[in-house]
């Protein structure tokens, strides 16, 4: 038996020990009562845990957050709640961590559903980006089958570098309504969050979606359209479509239409057409659509303006081109009737008229005179 002092150290050793052991028992370090709210856009996630006070210090959590936008992301804290950016379908769950062991408290999962009335959230969403100068996008979307009539939707955009609302609501027809933000400062390759709020009488349930702008960008026409003409031939040149994501020569294929005849699938920038299947008033368009596996929406993108190229229409430019040729022909015309008509005067002053017999002046007298203007007087 030991005696005394060491004896009461030994006691206070072994309790120590047992009220660590129990400390690390997993019922006490498992996160329970797991909660979210969401607010502005943001999950707001709180969780519980009994930690013994001996190994607060000692404590971590690490919270892991699952969506089907970015997958997976871990963040670690001492605090007991934790601020995600909103994600569709996101899951989380929280796994206590004490500094120095190996154990890890898994916490249950728990999955982020909106609250709200079933069926109430904004449905058939369509996003779409526009360039136009200036980067728009615009959402469409339907009034859910259980959403009163008094709902009012509200949009947000979400990328890493900020969030933009929209402002500008039109409701089309009955439960339809679009809104557009304008003037955007996006990422386009970047996964961004569409967050659509309702509110009304009932409680709305929001809508969150994940989409790359890239993908839902409009095909623009393609531009900088030229004809030239050769003897037997017009030829029709242009340029591919001009797109914020700016996608490869390889991304489109075009269609012409030269009066009411399609050309089939083209994928070069240029087109001939022989000039006797041109009408008096023939006209041209373009237009363009992306390839899927360019991430590009495989639609047809509006027509380009109809560019006049019929027969009538060359022999006019052809006309244009000829005004200056025949303004600068008479200019030269009137300069040399004006002329003719000063020598005449000039002759009819030095020398004057003699009845008999009439002097004949010709052109090639005239010049003589002209060239040596001083020797006038001696004629
Ligand atoms: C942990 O605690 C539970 C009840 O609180 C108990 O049944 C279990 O035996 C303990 N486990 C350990 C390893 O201490
Ligand atoms: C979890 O919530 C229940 C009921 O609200 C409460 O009784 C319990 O103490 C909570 N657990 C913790 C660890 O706070
Ligand atoms: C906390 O961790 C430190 C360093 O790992 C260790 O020295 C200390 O004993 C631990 N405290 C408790 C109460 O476990
Ligand atoms: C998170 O926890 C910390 C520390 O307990 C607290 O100061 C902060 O207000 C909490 N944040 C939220 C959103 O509850
Ligand atoms: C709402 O829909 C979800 C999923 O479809 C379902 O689990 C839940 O029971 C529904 N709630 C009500 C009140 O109908
Ligand atoms: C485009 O955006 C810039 C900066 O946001 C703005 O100054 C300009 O007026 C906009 N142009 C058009 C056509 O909306
Ligand atoms: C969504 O679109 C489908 C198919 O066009 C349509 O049947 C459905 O009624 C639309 N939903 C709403 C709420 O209008
Ligand atoms: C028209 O085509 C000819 C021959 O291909 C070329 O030399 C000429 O530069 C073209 N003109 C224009 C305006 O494209
Ligand atoms: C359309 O173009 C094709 C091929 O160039 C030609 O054979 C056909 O006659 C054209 N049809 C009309 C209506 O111009």
């Amino acid at each position: 038996m030991q005696s005394g002092p060491s004896a009461f150290f030994f006691w206070i050793c072994l309790c120590q020990h047992l009220e660590l052991s129990a400390a690390y028992n997993a019922s006490f370090l498992i996160p329970t009562n797991l909660t979210w709210k969401i607010l502005h856009c943001k999950l707001h996630v709180y969780w519980e845990c009994n930690v013994p006070w001996e190994i607060q210090d000692n404590v971590t959590y690490e919270v892991t957050m699952t969506n089907s936008c970015l997958g997976s992301q871990i963040d670690t804290t001492r605090d007991r709640n934790m601020t995600f950016d909103l994600y569709p379908n996101a899951k989380f769950m929280v796994t206590t961590i004490v500094k120095g062991t190996q154990e890890r408290y898994e916490s249950e999962e728990i999955s982020v559903i909106p609250e709200g009335l079933n069926g109430t959230a904004a449905e058939n969403v369509s996003v779409s980006l526009s360039f136009d100068f200036n980067i728009s996008m615009t959402f469409l979307w339907n009034y859910g089958k259980n959403a009163p009539d008094d709902t009012v939707y509200k949009v947000f955009l979400r990328q890493t570098n900020g969030e933009r609302t929209c402002e500008i609501y039109r409701y089309k027809q009955r439960r339809m309504a679009k809104c557009i933000i304008p003037n955007l400062n996006i990422r386009v390759s970047e996964q961004t969050c569409i967050i659509i709020e309702g509110s009304s009488k009932e409680k709305i349930q929001m809508l969150v979606r994940c989409v790359k702008p890239s993908e839902k960008e409009n095909i623009s026409p393609p531009s900088n359209i030229r004809l030239n003409f050769t003897q037997k031939d017009m030829l029709i040149n242009w340029i591919k479509p001009s797109m914020v994501s700016d996608p490869g020569d390889h991304c489109f294929t075009y269609m012409i239409k030269l009066d009411e005849n399609e050309s089939g699938l083209l994928s070069e920038y240029s087109y001939t057409v022989p000039k006797d299947s041109l009408k008096e008033d023939s006209k041209l368009k373009i237009r363009a659509i992306g390839k899927e596996m360019c991430g590009l929406q495989n639609e047809w993108s509006k027509w380009s303006e109809s560019i006049p190229c019929g027969t009538g229409y060359v022999n006019e430019k052809r006309d244009k081109e000829l005004i200056p040729a025949i303004a600068a022909g008479s200019v030269l015309l009137a300069i040399i009737v004006l002329v003719l008509l000063w020598c005449k005067w000039l002759q009819e002053k030095i020398l004057p008229p003699i009845p008999k017999p009439k002097l004949h002046i010709d052109f090639e007298t005239c010049t003589a005179l002209n060239g040596s203007g001083q020797n006038i007087g001696i004629l």
